[in-house]
């Protein structure tokens, strides 16, 4: 049994804030009756629940890898009128929206799902889920300065933990090198001013993995169903992590 608002934020009606707003007002029934009280609890596989006279469908929950390109924005909406993460979502009839985000001029992947339970979990600060980067960076950085961002370098919120770090490239006039660096927290803009920590620019910036997924081949602007398995493992970790899936907030609450 769920409760009522949660049910019909699921289904797409509207964000949950909204749908308690719907029910107060007497605009939902169950089983033919209008329920008004927001506690109401209900079985979305058998009770029938109509909301303005429509009988609401309970939404399939999907989980998307999709590769964000540089220049969109990583929410659902952009009050600016920005190309956002929704503009590339062809063919998705579900109310999907962005697992955290990227910066508008960070490439790569992020994950799009409906599931507010799972996005929750994956959100959460205790997640601590590995996030690989390739930055491209103008210069080649000095390999002290690698091993600063290796064992947690001062920022203005405090020092990060440690990161994975090793070049992924260089060339040899040393214009220019690409980095790899794999790091656990999801602190704002953090990998770009961890280069900026040690003075160093960054050209590109691209996610290629969270947690279990990785953005592969992928193209830019595409998205991809997550396997079964890639699913399980990202619930895995965050078992490990000591979540679960208990908090049942609805992005757009
Ligand atoms: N770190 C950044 O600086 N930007 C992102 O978009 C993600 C991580």
């Amino acid at each position: 049994m769920e409760r009522l608002q949660k049910v019909l934020a699921a289904a797409g009606v509207a964000s949950r804030r909204k749908c308690e707003e719907i029910i107060a007002a007497g605009r939902v029934s169950v089983n033919g009756k209008v329920v008004t009280e927001l506690g109401a609890k209900v079985d979305p596989t058998s009770d029938e629940i109509v909301a303005d006279g429509k009988r609401i469908a309970l939404q399939q929950k999907i989980y998307l890898a999709f590769h964000k390109p540089k220049g969109v924005i990583s929410s659902a909406k952009d009050p600016g009128g920005r190309q956002t993460v929704m503009d590339y979502m062809h063919g998705i009839k579900e109310r999907v929206y962005p697992v955290g985000r990227l910066d508008y001029d960070t490439e790569g992947l992020i994950l799009m799902t409906n599931d507010g339970e799972f996005a929750n979990l994956l959100m959460h600060p205790r997640f601590h889920v590995p996030k690989t980067y390739l930055v491209h960076t103008k210069g080649v950085p000095h390999g002290d300065a690698l091993d600063k961002l290796r064992r947690g370098i001062r920022l203005d919120d405090g020092m990060t933990a440690p990161a994975e770090v090793e070049y992924a490239d260089a060339d040899p006039d040393s214009k220019e090198a690409i980095v790899q660096i794999t790091i656990t927290e999801g602190r704002n803009r953090q990998v770009r001013r961890m280069f900026e920590a040690i003075r160093t620019p960054i050209v590109r910036l691209r996610r290629i993995r969270f947690g279990s997924v990785f953005l592969g081949g992928l193209q830019r602007g595409k998205y991809r169903h997550l396997t079964k398995a890639e699913i399980a493992e990202l619930r895995e970790l965050a078992e490990k992590a000591g979540l679960k899936e208990t908090h049942n907030v609805q992005k757009g609450d």
